[in-house]
């Protein structure tokens, strides 16, 4: 049985005002809820103080972080290196996302490379793959999806997805409000195993698949019902408290 994760990713977000807020709601939202990995993933300036306040909140929360860089230290100005993120306690780590991939021109095979010193510094890659709009009415997800996946499987080997998190973001849902309906997430979801089950069914079954994209406490029980969607990314829900630990909650009730 795998266990869900519901992840926070905050993005551009956050002052510490803000920080201390939302951390301390969701100390108090969560509190007694069990049967699912909640994780936060401030911007990076912040994780100092969040690390404190979850301490301080009961560990509750997995701490997390939004992006790393492929050295642990040197000339690399302006990167945040894996044994840094260790140091504040962070553990789950995202990288492939849409919008670094758009923004900050992040390839697959660079991607690769995150990934791969991630696990080698011992860290969990939160892992993002998804199709754009055009690709999606092309009928195109999957093959993309399988693209992004290969790009890690060629380069680290199918084992390293152990332990590891996917995050099927479909980009087109991503801040939208158009979120992808669950059946047709289950869909992705399946295809995503399927691929890696081709490779080695024993990685497939532990591999935890997110969905990401619009996830609402409205719509969040819907996806959870579904057998290969074990938990969630969520953006702009996971900056109120109350609707995050909403979220949370729906995960650990529908997988129990
Ligand atoms: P939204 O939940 O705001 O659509 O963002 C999803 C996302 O990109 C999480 O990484």
């Amino acid at each position: 049985m795998r266990q869900p994760v519901v992840m926070g990713n905050w993005k551009l977000n956050g002052s510490k005002s803000m920080v201390t807020d939302l951390i301390n709601g969701l100390n108090a939202e969560l509190e007694g809820v069990t049967g699912v990995d909640v994780a936060i993933a401030p911007p990076a300036l912040y994780i100092d103080l969040a690390e404190r306040l979850i301490k301080e909140g009961g560990n509750k929360l997995i701490l997390g972080a939004q992006n790393t860089d492929i050295n642990n230290s040197g000339a690399f100005t302006g990167d945040m290196s894996p044994e840094m993120l260790k140091d504040f306690g962070a553990t789950h780590i995202i990288i492939g996302h849409s919008e670094r991939r758009e923004y900050h021109n992040e390839s697959d095979e660079f991607i690769a490379k995150k990934f791969a010193f991630l696990k080698e510094n011992g860290l969990k890659p939160v892992f993002c793959i998804g199709e754009s709009e055009a690709q999606n009415e092309a009928g195109e997800t999957e093959a993309v999806c399988a693209r992004q996946i290969d790009a890690v499987i060629n380069a680290c080997g199918i084992d390293a997805l152990n332990g590891a998190i996917i995050a099927y973001e479909p980009i087109w849902a991503i801040g939208t409000g158009k979120a992808a309906t669950a059946d047709d997430a289950q869909r992705i979801h399946a295809s995503i195993r399927a691929h890696i089950a081709a490779k080695s069914a024993a990685v497939a079954e532990q591999v935890i698949i997110q969905y990401g994209g619009s996830v609402k406490p409205e719509n969040a029980e819907s996806y959870f019902a579904k057998p290969d969607i074990d938990g969630a990314l969520v953006g702009g829900a996971s900056l109120d408290a109350k609707s995050f630990a909403a979220i949370a909650k729906a995960a650990a009730a529908a997988k129990s």
